[in-house]
């Protein structure tokens, strides 16, 4: 499968990062600041998925049933150690209010509870009367735009953590960002295994939200073979 999907990190707008940064300073949120090591892998697989979309360690590949797409280490691929960098998450950043989210299988809320001004509230939730008090959260969506880590399935064991970070001024010429959605190696992934992910935070919200059990996905439930032709293990 080609990847058409090629975007290395979120888009926003300077304002509404502007935003993000006041309301985490209001909230008093501490995401983690990126380490050297963590930037460097970032810019090294930013730099791949410009480039191909996928990089070559990794195959996407469609999945028996309703599954769709997946993500697999390649067969041949040496294992990807825990505490490496996967990808960011990437997709288009926006708001909206908290109460009334708009479904799609391909979003994130990194963050709630968020107070915008009568002009913001204008500008992201133009149909609406203004209310001080409304609640916002912060989407991340990736159904229109982002990356491969878009493809990568949910489980309720996984081998993918997700890390909410803050990229600092660095040399390594990546953008600056109050917050950033980055996968990361859970555990040692190996050659062959699915990339998966657990997509609950602390409530229900994926899979009670779409009123679905998931099916029970494993890193070992389909394998990756072969050199040639890669097929999954009978
Ligand atoms: C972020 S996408 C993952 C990629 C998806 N397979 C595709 O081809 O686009 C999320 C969607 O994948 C499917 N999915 C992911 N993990 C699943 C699981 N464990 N059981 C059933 N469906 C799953 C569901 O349709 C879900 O809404």
């Amino acid at each position: 499968m080609s990847m058409k999907f090629k975007l290395p990190r979120h888009v926003s707008s300077d304002y509404l990062t502007r935003l993000i940064s006041r309301e985490i300073k209001r909230q008093e949120l501490a995401f983690p600041k990126a380490s050297l090591k963590t930037l460097t892998e970032i810019k090294e697989i930013s730099n791949a998925i410009e480039k191909m979309g996928l990089p070559k360690y990794l195959v996407c590949k469609k999945l028996p049933s309703k599954l769709g797409f997946g993500i697999f280490l390649h067969p041949q691929a040496k294992p990807i150690l825990r505490g490496s960098v996967i990808a960011p998450y990437s997709g288009i950043l926006s708001l909206e209010p908290e109460n009334d989210p708009e479904d799609s299988d391909y979003a994130f809320a990194p963050m709630g509870e968020m107070l915008l001004h009568k002009e913001e509230q204008a500008l992201f939730d133009p149909k609406r009367k203004f209310h001080s008090r409304r609640h916002y959260a912060l989407k991340l969506d990736a159904a229109k735009n982002g990356n491969f880590t878009r493809f990568i399935n949910h489980s309720d064991e996984p081998n993918v953590r997700i890390e909410y970070m803050r990229i600092p001024k660095n040399s390594l010429g990546l953008a600056v960002a109050p917050l950033e959605v980055i996968y990361f190696a859970k555990k040692t992934i190996h050659p062959g295994e699915q990339l998966l992910v657990s997509y609950e935070g602390d409530e229900n919200s994926y899979w009670g939200a779409m009123g679905i059990k998931p099916y029970p996905l494993f890193p070992k439930t389909f394998v990756l073979q072969g050199k040639s032709k890669i097929e999954f293990r009978r």
